[in-house]
C-alpha cells in the first residue's frame, strides 16, 4: 500500500507536479486573483506550483513543491502573467517547510517562502487573509480555487489562469472514499476535501500550493495538496487545512525577520 502510494506520489505529484490543474474552470485575468503567486522552478520558464501572497515578504504554498529543492533555484512571480516581463519576479531568501512535513504521506503539506525585499512592491499584488483558528468548514460551503495549469496535453504549458468553485466535501466521506482507492493517500484531520462526488461536473484543483479561498469571505481556508485523478469520481481535491496551522504561520512570520 505504501509502496504504491510512494510510486503514485512520485509519478503524479513530483514528476508531473505542474500538471495539477483546474478542471473545467473558467479563464480569468491575473487581476481577478491579485494574491496569486506562481513558483517558478527550476527556471523562470517553468510554472512549477502556485501560492498565495501573505504580505510583501511572505508567500504560502505546499511543502511538496519545495521539499528537497534549493531555495535559490526558485523565483516567485506575482502581479501579472508569470511569463510576461511586467510580472514581478521575487528572489527567495529562505524556504521554511513545516518541520513535520512527511513527503511520503503528504502530512503537514505547508511551506512559507521568505522573499528578498524589493524597493517598490507592486500595488497590483494583494494579500490573502488567513481563516480564523477555530474555523470549521461546513459541508457544501463554497470555495474558490485558482491556478495556472496545463492543458490536456500533459507537457504543454498552459499560460492561462483558471478559477473554479468547489463545495466542501463531507470529511468522513472523503476519508472513506480515499480508503477505497488502492493507490491514494490517507485523509487526516489536518486536511480538507473539496469538490463534487461526480468529479467531472466541476473542478479538481489548481496548481499545487495554490489557494482554496472561501468564496464569500475570501479567507485562505486551504492549500492545494493532493488528490486522485483530477475530476475523478469520488476523488475530491485534498487541501491542507490552514486553520490548523495558524500558530505555525504566525510563528514563521514573526520569528524569521
Ligand atoms: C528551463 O527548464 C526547463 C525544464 O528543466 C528546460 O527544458 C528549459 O530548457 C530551461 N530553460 C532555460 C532558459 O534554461
Ligand atoms: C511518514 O509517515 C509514515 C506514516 O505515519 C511513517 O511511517 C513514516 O515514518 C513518516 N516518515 C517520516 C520521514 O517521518
Ligand atoms: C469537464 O466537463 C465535461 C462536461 O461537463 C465533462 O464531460 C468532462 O469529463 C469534464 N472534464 C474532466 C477532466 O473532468
Amino acid at each position: 500500500m505504501k509502496f504504491l502510494l510512494i510510486i503514485f506520489f512520485s509519478i503524479i505529484f513530483v514528476n508531473v507536479e505542474a500538471q495539477r490543474r483546474i478542471i473545467n474552470g473558467t479563464t480569468i485575468k491575473p487581476s481577478d486573483a491579485p494574491y496569486q503567486a506562481v513558483l517558478l522552478y527550476p527556471n523562470v520558464s517553468v510554472a512549477w506550483c502556485g501560492g498565495s501572497f501573505l504580505s510583501e515578504k511572505f508567500v504560502i504554498s505546499a511543502a511538496h513543491c519545495t521539499f528537497g529543492r534549493e531555495h535559490s533555484k526558485f523565483k516567485i512571480s506575482g502581479g501579472g502573467y508569470w511569463f510576461e516581463p511586467y510580472s514581478t519576479k521575487f528572489n527567495v531568501e529562505k524556504i521554511v517547510n513545516h518541520e513535520k512535513y512527511n513527503d511520503s504521506m503528504t502530512y503537514n503539506d505547508i511551506t512559507i517562502f521568505i522573499l528578498k525585499t524589493i524597493k517598490n512592491f507592486p500595488e497590483r499584488i494583494t494579500f490573502v487573509k488567513l481563516v480564523k483558528k477555530n474555523y470549521e468548514p461546513k459541508n457544501g460551503e463554497l470555495m474558490m480555487i485558482t491556478g495556472y495549469g496545463k492543458t490536456e496535453k500533459l507537457l504543454d504549458n498552459n499560460k492561462v489562469l483558471k478559477r473554479a468553485f468547489v463545495p466542501i466535501y463531507n470529511h468522513q466521506k472523503c476519508v472513506k472514499d480515499y480508503n477505497r482507492i488502492l493507490i491514494a493517500g490517507e485523509v487526516t484531520k489536518n486536511m480538507i476535501c473539496a469538490g463534487y462526488e461526480k468529479g467531472e461536473i466541476d473542478s479538481c484543483f489548481g496548481d499545487s500550493g495554490g489557494p482554496l479561498l472561501h468564496a464569500d469571505t475570501k479567507e485562505l481556508v486551504g492549500i492545494t495538496s493532493w488528490g486522485g485523478i483530477c475530476g475523478g469520481r469520488y476523488q475530491p481535491g485534498v487541501y491542507t487545512k490552514v486553520s490548523k496551522y495558524i500558530n505555525w504561520i504566525e510563528d514563521v512570520m514573526t520569528k524569521t525577520f
